[in-house]
């Protein structure tokens, strides 16, 4: 029998501010630790949930997170949409089409709670610290019953408990700075390769990006606190973790106590840990200590993602990246000086407002000279609330499509170039599982983060084995393991 959805009122509902989320009055960072209190245990016994994570690392790790709260109230997690009682879209807000793919999903969701009105759905992360999105979930979306942002999605379990409670509606999505939170909870996908957080935020404000807004002000955790959680990583067995950050170079600039990334990154280097990698990084802060440190420890690996986003002097500058062309290239050169196979990935915007014709075959000529290795490409998206937003956007859309493809054929010449070089060498493979492609191969990532297909046995799976590459394609190796790698 087919159901309506309740209307339910609002037992809380604050909103979120552009305009204060651009402020950055609170110049300290504040270090809270959260945990839950018993009486919330068992709150979740006999619930199911399913957990649907969009865009970068960030979302990724705080699903980690969110997963280990729930399964600490007594949830149990599912993958069939069915079956849930909870469902919870951790969304991104980067680009539109990330977004149009959230309120598909909303939309498509509102057929299940007909069948199940008890279902509880929750939207978090960075599209609810948007004031459209808010707005919007409030008037159409009366299948949503709970959003909250980026700087209290870990009351999860509170809130939660008051829809419980009284079936009413709760958006709750703030726009203060956010504060550093330590919390024991975190299921992680992986037991082999791990995220670790090592600041939060991000106070570059590049002109067409949103994340600022959605994240808050740059913060960062304590050296201690970082390299307390990598120890017991390393205890639990685990072989690769991967800092995580808008802008890493940054960290520790908040912090006043004198310890920067490149002193985290030759710490951490120490400790038994068999990999480390580390994203994002920005050209502005990325420094000759950090390359230094990359060539002096043998177990951070020769792989850097260095976003440049455009090679047009001007149009950087519109960009507010705050380095040229020339900068960028001199840090890599030095990079390479120091790590000589180092391989370098990158992310570029095409059709940013004003490129021109010439501001693009910059880029081009920046993605020659550079010898990317991969990259991620994009048409540039207009954010509602960036600088960006008020700038003229007449480029056509057959110029922007044009742009994108005359670049990805020039990004794929370079992956096919990086892989090739490998050919005939002998590499370590982190073995992470089956391949996608085919149920009797296995894959796993280099040192330089290729992608290697194998055959092998599944208990190779959590182990570095030594593969030797037998032939290269464009997107990834082929090789075969060596007799003597385990
Ligand atoms: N802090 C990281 C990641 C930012 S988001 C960094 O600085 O690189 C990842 C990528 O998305 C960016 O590097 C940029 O290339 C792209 N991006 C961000 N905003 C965008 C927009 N409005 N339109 C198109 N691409 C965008
Ligand atoms: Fe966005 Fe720029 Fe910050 Fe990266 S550095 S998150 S692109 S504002
Ligand atoms: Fe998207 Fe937010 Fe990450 S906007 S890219 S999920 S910081």
């Amino acid at each position: 029998m087919k159901k309506e959805i309740k209307t339910k009122t609002f037992l809380e509902y604050v909103a979120p501010s552009i305009k204060d989320a651009r402020l950055r009055l609170d110049r300290e960072t504040h270090q809270v630790s959260y945990t839950l209190d018993e009486k919330y245990k068992g709150m979740g016994n006999d619930k199911k949930y399913l957990l649907k994570t969009y865009g970068c690392q960030a979302n990724l790790s705080d699903s980690e997170k969110i997963s280990g709260i729930l399964e600490f109230l007594g949830f149990e997690e599912t993958f069939e949409e069915e079956d849930a009682d909870l469902i919870i879209f951790n969304t991104c807000a980067i680009r539109e089409n990330a977004e149009d793919r959230v309120f598909g999903e909303l939309g498509r969701i509102s057929q299940l709670k007909y069948k199940n009105s008890d279902l509880v759905v929750v939207v978090c992360g960075c599209m609810p610290q948007e004031e459209k999105t808010v707005s919007l979930l409030k008037q159409k979306y009366k299948q949503v019953d709970l959003v909250i942002g980026t700087h209290n999605f870990y009351k999860i379990g509170e809130y939660l408990k008051k829809i419980y409670e009284t079936s009413q509606r709760i958006t709750l999505v703030y726009s203060k700075e956010g504060e550093v939170v330590e919390m024991p909870f975190s299921k992680r996908v992986s037991n082999v390769k791990a995220w670790v957080d090592i600041m939060y935020g991000c106070d570059e404000f590049c002109t067409y990006c949103i994340v600022p807004y959605t994240r808050g002000k740059e913060r960062s955790r304590l050296p201690e606190s970082i390299i307390k959680e990598v120890k017991e990583l390393i205890s639990l067995g685990y072989k690769e973790i991967t800092l995580l950050g808008q802008n890493v170079n940054a960290y520790g600039k908040d912090l006043n106590i004198n310890y920067f990334f490149s002193d985290l990154l030759n710490d951490l280097g120490k400790l038994d840990i068999k990999r480390i990698r580390f994203t994002t990084s920005h050209p502005k802060d990325f420094d000759h200590a950090t390359s230094l440190a990359m060539a002096n420890n043998k177990n951070i690996m020769p792989h850097l993602h260095l976003p440049v986003q455009s090679g047009s002097n001007k149009i950087l500058k519109k960009m507010n990246r705050k380095y040229t062309k020339e900068e960028y290239l001199e840090k890599i050169s030095f990079l390479k000086s120091q790590v000589k196979d180092v391989s370098l990935t990158t992310d570029i915007i095409v059709a940013f407002p004003t490129e021109s014709e010439e501001d693009f075959e910059e880029t081009l000529d920046l993605v020659r000279k550079a010898d990317f290795e991969g990259a991620y490409t994009f048409v540039y998206s207009k954010r509602e609330g960036t600088p960006a937003a008020k700038m003229v956007d007449d480029l056509e859309e057959e110029v922007k499509k044009n742009r994108l493809y005359k670049l990805n054929e020039l990004i794929n010449e370079g992956f096919a170039k990086g892989n090739k070089r490998f050919e005939g060498e002998v590499v370590e493979v982190l073995v992470d599982g089956k391949s996608e492609k085919k149920d009797s191969l296995l894959m796993g990532y280099t040192k330089h983060n290729k992608l290697v297909n194998f055959e092998g046995d599944e208990s190779l799976i959590g182990e570095l084995v030594n593969i030797k590459i037998t032939k290269a394609f464009t997107w990834h190796l082929f090789g075969e393991v060596l007799e003597n790698s385990k």
